[in-house]
């Protein structure tokens, strides 16, 4: 039987809806909410007031550009957290009653396990079991991903995400929210060694990544006292060196993972694995471990619909849908 599913996802701050025909993605919907620039972050009551101006527009699309009518469809999946509980509930409420009104299934998906399955959305994609590193503005978390239903979360952020350090590291030299992608810019163009930061070492497979973000800002304060043009003349080494120690953080837990369980597949995930530097240096390490790598393509990274639709995917397969008093859960945990 073809089952055709409509996905939207609003935790943060993108409306997004997808169509997924038997498992490929046929159209792939994102608003993004530029109003947050302003403010230097996302501020939730603008974020869920924009969702609901974007929401209708934006699952319309998805089902024009995919040639599919509301009849046609079989489920509706939507990302029931974690996130901004303001956002979740746009997407939840609208999602319920368009599955009410049509009368077909509803999937509730965790955004996290969405980011996680990503790397399904174009092939090869990873056979279970596999690790996943999953890095995002909300999320660390090294995940041993056996089945679709069976994830277990080896490690994780005792603090700040690594998505987040980028964002507040970017904050501190100016750039606009989100940082994270104009750090990997300006990198490309400095000396990742110009700058030495102390990585810290958690134990196990846990990270923390607070006290690099306060030693970045120590150093811009200290260097800034002597020469007040200091940010401005060394903004490419700066990026270059902080992505370095980031990346390098990562890097060492993940190791240390593959070590413990024996799994040598990698599927990297979440905003921040767009980063340039990290998905080079991973591939890098995948050629000297003989590890296979998996990298979703960068639309794919970042929040978007797509890979709700691909978990949704899963999730329809093993007839596990949700009632429809189904409520968003801003901390949910990915079992
Ligand atoms: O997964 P995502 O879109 O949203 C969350 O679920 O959090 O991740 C957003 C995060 C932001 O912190 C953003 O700065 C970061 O991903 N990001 C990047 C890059 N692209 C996005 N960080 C570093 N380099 C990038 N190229
Ligand atoms: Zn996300």
């Amino acid at each position: 039987m073809q089952r055709i599913i409509l996905a939207i996802e609003s935790s943060c701050d993108e409306t997004a809806a997808a169509i997924l025909i038997d498992g490929q993605v046929v159209s792939n919907i994102i608003a993004n909410q530029t109003i947050h620039q302003q403010f230097g972050g996302v501020v939730p009551e603008l974020a869920s007031r924009a969702h609901q101006q974007n929401i209708v527009p934006v699952v319309n699309q998805a089902l024009e550009e995919a040639h599919v009518s509301k009849d046609q469809l079989h489920a509706i999946a939507f990302t029931q957290g974690p996130g901004l509980l303001g956002a979740l509930l746009v997407g939840t409420s609208f999602a319920k009653a368009m599955a009410f009104g049509l009368n077909i299934p509803l999937i509730a998906v965790n955004h996290m396990k969405g980011h996680i399955f990503s790397n399904f959305i174009e092939s090869p994609a990873p056979s279970f079991p596999f690790l996943s590193l999953v890095v995002s503005g909300g999320h660390t978390q090294l995940v041993l991903v056996k089945s679709p239903s069976q994830l277990e979360v080896l490690g994780e952020t005792r603090d700040d995400a690594v998505g987040e350090a980028f964002d507040k590291i970017a904050k501190i030299m100016g750039f606009d929210y989100p940082g994270g992608p104009l750090i990997d810019q300006w990198a490309q163009k400095g000396d990742p060694t110009r700058f030495a930061f102390p990585a810290t070492n958690m134990p196990a497979l846990d990270f923390s990544f607070s006290g690099i973000k306060t030693a970045f800002l120590y150093l811009v304060q200290k260097e800034s006292k002597k020469n007040p043009q200091f940010l401005a003349q060394h903004k490419a080494d700066l990026c270059a060196s902080i992505q370095k120690t980031l990346v390098a953080m990562l890097l060492t837990k993940l190791k240390l993972a593959v070590q413990q369980t024996g799994v040598k597949q990698i599927a990297l995930a979440g905003g921040v694995a767009a980063n340039s530097e990290l998905r080079h240096q991973l591939v890098q390490l995948g050629e000297e471990y003989q590890w296979d790598i998996f990298l979703p393509h960068k639309a794919y990274c970042t929040d978007n619909a797509a890979m709700i639709a691909r978990a949704a995917d899963f999730q329809f397969l093993a007839q596990d849908f949700a009632s429809f008093d189904v409520q968003p859960m801003p901390r949910m945990p990915l079992n």
